[in-house]
């Protein structure tokens, strides 16, 4: 594969040494293009030994070759580490004043950026929207690390380490690196797959939401291990506190109105395969939003307390399964996932089997949850009911770290995918 891998001015230059050489040994044709102030901290002397190939910042360079052309439409890949708030800044406008991010322009294989930055930069509102303008237009744009930074501060903004860099930037085009899971398949390369994870909340005044306790942990290892097995990934995230999983596309949403939004958007655009849907979504809003704070009291000795009115969320699960029956069109797999505590009715198992029938999915991953279980715990335990299963053909898996319940739900589903 055809790669260029560009290197912006910051200390954590010296890191994409490593990043070339984790491409290099893989077999790929990499072209290092840092910028001017990238060569300030690894000269090009270096590029070129450990590339073996020349290295310029300039346009001017070579002209006949129109290098600031030719090697972004060539690329399979453009991969830049560590990607700076100017650079960030100058690809989120276009600027083509060097030979990277003329090369930024007119690449149209996936582009993966790695920022390092301080913390003060990564938050800063400019270089916040430049992120989501890169992501909006289909950049895969990797989280940041936490941890020490140049100086003494530590925070978020630190370049992930080569091999993370690496599994991120091939996992956008579909390949898998040195594999890690249990088959160590690619068994998801060209496929799109929409997760959604997290727990949405719905407000009531400027200040309150009606929220739940998920964390988001669940449906990030889901959308990590599709990446890992060459998936395009879409993550709608609903109030998940938890850094983007590598090679995934996330798309933030906070009510159960705007997953909604999100995930038939997506699923309309026609060409997703499978929807997992680990978000606990509510199930009621506030019939309705008081524009000004909720006041305790209206005047001297008034104890009252307000009245919420609540009305139903949709179905969002039920409307994709639903659509799909009418359609006949392209025919997302869909997972359901079920939050269960038991309770006089039934046990866990039985109550999930009666919501698998009523939402009519393609597959219910049923956990049991309460304060203590599975809600931001690291280990959960899983059934996976398949619609007409007998009790003998569930599979049950863990008690299993959260990636482990991820690998096991694409080993089940990847054959399953039309
Ligand atoms: N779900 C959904 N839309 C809702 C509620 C839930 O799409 N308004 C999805 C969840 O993402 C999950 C599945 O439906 O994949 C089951 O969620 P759960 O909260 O366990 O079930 P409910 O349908 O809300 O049923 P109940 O509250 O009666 O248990």
């Amino acid at each position: 594969m055809r790669v260029v891998l560009g290197v912006s001015g910051g200390i954590a230059a010296y890191k994409a040494c490593s990043v070339l050489r984790l491409l290099t040994e893989a077999g790929h044709e990499v072209t290092v293009v840092p910028t001017r102030a990238a060569l300030r901290f690894v000269g090009a002397p270096t590029w070129e030994a450990l590339s073996g190939r020349p290295v310029s910042a300039e346009v001017w360079d070579d002209v006949p070759q129109v290098p600031h052309v030719r090697l972004g439409q060539q690329a399979d890949l453009v991969l830049v580490a560590p990607a700076t708030a100017d650079l960030l800044a100058r690809a989120a406008h276009g600027l083509a004043d060097d030979l990277l991010t003329s090369t930024l322009l007119t690449a149209r294989c996936p582009v993966v950026l790695a920022p390092a930055m301080h913390t003060e930069m990564w938050t800063h509102p400019a270089t916040v929207d430049n992120v989501r303008t890169l992501r909006d237009r289909g950049v895969h744009v990797i989280e940041p690390a936490s941890g020490r930074l140049t100086g003494a501060d530590t925070g978020p903004g630190r370049l992930p380490e080569p091999e993370e860099i690496v599994e991120a930037a091939l996992a956008a085009v579909g390949r898998s690196p040195a594999p890690t899971g249990a088959t160590g398949d690619v068994d998801l390369a060209g496929r799109h797959v929409v997760v959604t994870a997290g727990g949405t909340r719905e407000p009531l005044d400027p200040v309150r939401f009606l929220g739940n306790r998920s964390s988001g942990k669940q449906g990030y290892a889901v959308a990590a291990e599709a990446a890992r097995r060459g998936a395009r990934v879409t993550l709608v995230s609903a109030n998940a506190q938890l850094a983007a999983p590598a090679g995934c596309d996330v798309v933030d949403v906070q009510t159960a109105l705007d997953l909604e939004r999100a995930v038939t958007g997506l699923v309309q655009e026609g060409d997703v395969d499978a929807v997992v849907m680990a978000a606990a979504v509510a199930d009621f809003r506030p019939a309705h939003y008081a524009e000004a704070k909720i006041k305790k009291t209206h005047g001297a000795g008034d104890e009252s307390a307000p009245t919420i009115e609540l009305v139903r969320n949709p179905d969002i699960l039920a409307g994709l399964v639903r659509r799909r029956d009418e359609t006949g069109g392209r025919d997302p797999y869909l997972v359901g996932f079920a939050a269960e505590t038991g309770d006089g009715t039934g046990d866990v198992l039985s109550l999930a089997r009666a919501k698998l029938e009523r939402k009519g999915c393609d597959l219910l991953v049923a956990n049991e949850v309460g304060a203590d279980k599975t809600f931001g715990q690291d280990h959960t335990t899983v059934h996976l009911l398949d619609p007409g299963a007998d009790e003998d053909e569930v599979v049950t898996v863990g008690p299993a770290t959260k990636a482990h319940v991820a690998e096991a739900i694409w080993d089940h589903v990847a054959p399953l995918l039309p």
